[in-house]
């Protein structure tokens, strides 16, 4: 192995991004410290999903990632669905007319259309906290420092560039640069854009999520097996439900989303009542009411989303995953852009040989990271009103249309020629220094 690089990183959080980025840059002899705020590292018992780009982006991240990824993956069940991302139906039976038809042939809860990768692997969801778990596994002791809260950044007082990094308990840490993976309600944000930069807080995107886990046996009684075991998404006025198998077939996923104009509180996952929830759905059909009945807990997820940051870093402290560009989840590509940033993050690094071109490989992601993450926060929260009918109105074809044309630009790209736009770009300004 070469020998490590002389420059030592600061990732503050340990979620999706700075856990992957993590394993890429050690893979690089890059020295680097987590600071975590958590007392442990964890995620929240949940599905994710991972379209084709994402599963790239592992493979070609870090083989070990991959395997992780390959190990916890669990696609559609039927080998027939194994390339859909939804089977998509309506679940609210007010857009039925008085004969229960939604359009010519086809009733509330029948199957209308799939959304179909063009690629035959890769995409799927995870168990998150599985997913996690394994990832953590191959952080090598040491390396991440708990407990640590992130207050502020200052600037070393001896002149080096260097960061001092202030922590809630009042110790610091000092490196030559911090890249911020602390999530949707970063602190590295503010550091980067300013404090009272209206883009540093997230913005409520009117709508909210319930999310729920039911055991696969169970699912399967109340929803059929199809249903339950291949990815389905059942959308309303103003609402939409989504299920898709985890766990390796043994869980299905549920996140049924619905609408309000404000979200008050700084809290943004509060508890409800079961009839809350009920109340949410009463006009629709019987498979979404009877999946909302089998919800355990009745937990409400805000769903918010950055405004567009200007920039993705200052000198340097950079931002990578949510911290750079949070979205609502209507494309299931949120984490996925996570991964793609340390990609190309780490293929950066991997040619800085020197604190001095430290900043520019920042630039140079933020020129390749940019355009693409915030059209998926923007394009995100278009898809969440076009499943609820709020996009193309209640119009079935108009809908079916648009959906099925929207994601290939997600999930096709081209990865590894922008891992060679990149370098050729950081190379190049490199000669010429
Ligand atoms: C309802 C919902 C469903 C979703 N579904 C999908 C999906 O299907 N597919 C998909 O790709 N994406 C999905 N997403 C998006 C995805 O969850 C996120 O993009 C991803 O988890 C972000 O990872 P992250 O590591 O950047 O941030 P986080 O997971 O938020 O991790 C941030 C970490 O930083 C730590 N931290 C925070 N502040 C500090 C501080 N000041 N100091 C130190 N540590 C700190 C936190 O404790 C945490 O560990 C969904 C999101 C939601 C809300
Ligand atoms: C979906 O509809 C919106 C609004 O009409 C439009 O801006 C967008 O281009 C459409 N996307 C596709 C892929 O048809």
């Amino acid at each position: 192995m070469s020998s490590p690089k002389p420059y030592n990183i600061a990732i503050v959080g340990g979620g999706i991004s700075g856990l992957t980025l993590a394993i890429s840059l050690l893979q690089h002899n890059i020295p680097i410290t987590i600071y975590e705020s958590a007392a442990h590292f964890g995620e929240i018992g949940a599905g994710v999903g991972f379209g084709s780009n994402a599963a790239r982006a592992m493979q070609l991240l870090h083989p070990k990632i991959y395997e992780i990824y390959q190990k916890c993956n669990t696609p559609n069940t039927w080998a027939s669905k194994v390339l859909e991302f939804f089977t998509c139906r309506v679940g609210d039976t007010r857009k039925a007319d008085k004969d229960g038809f939604v359009k010519p042939g086809k009733k509330v809860g029948d199957a209308l259309f799939s959304v179909e990768y063009t690629e035959k692997w890769g995409n799927g969801g995870v168990y998150r906290a599985a997913f996690l778990d394994e990832l953590v596994k191959e952080i090598p002791e040491g390396i991440a420092k708990f407990g640590h809260k992130l207050v502020s950044i200052s600037e070393a007082e001896d002149g080096s560039g260097k960061k001092v990094l202030h922590f809630e308990d009042g110790s610091t840490a000092t490196h030559d640069a911090v890249i911020g993976c602390d999530g949707i309600k970063s602190i590295t944000r503010q550091v980067v854009l300013g404090k009272d930069n209206l883009a540093t807080k997230a913005v409520f995107s009117g709508k909210y999520a319930y999310r729920g886990l039911i055991d696969m046996d169970k699912a399967i009684e109340l929803v059929g097996e199809e249903q339950a075991q291949n990815a389905q998404m059942y959308f309303g006025y103003h609402g939409h439900v989504l299920t898709f198998p985890i766990a390796h077939g043994k869980i299905m996923n549920v996140v049924a989303f619905n609408s309000r104009e404000t979200w008050d509180g700084p809290n943004w996952v509060v508890h409800t009542s079961k009839e809350e929830m009920q109340a949410d759905y009463a006009g629709w059909g019987e498979i979404v009411q009877t999946i909302i009945n089998a919800m355990q807990k009745p937990d409400i997820w805000a769903l918010f989303n950055h405004p567009p940051a200007s920039t993705y870093y200052k000198g340097r402290v950079c931002l990578l995953g949510d911290a750079a560009h949070a979205t609502t989840p209507h494309h299931g590509a949120g984490a996925g852009m996570c991964i793609e940033d340390a990609l190309i993050l780490s293929n950066l690094l991997k040619d800085v040989d020197g604190i001095r071109d430290i900043e520019r490989a920042f630039g140079v992601y933020e020129e390749m990271r940019k355009p693409r993450t915030q059209r998926l926060v923007k394009e995100s929260k278009e898809a969440g009103m076009l499943y609820e009918f709020e996009l193309e109105g209640d119009d079935l074809d108009k809908i079916e249309k648009n959906f099925t044309n929207r994601m290939y630009w997600v999930w096709n790209h081209d990865l590894p020629a922008d891992i060679e736009k990149a370098r050729s770009l950081f190379l190049g300004g490199k000669a010429k220094v």
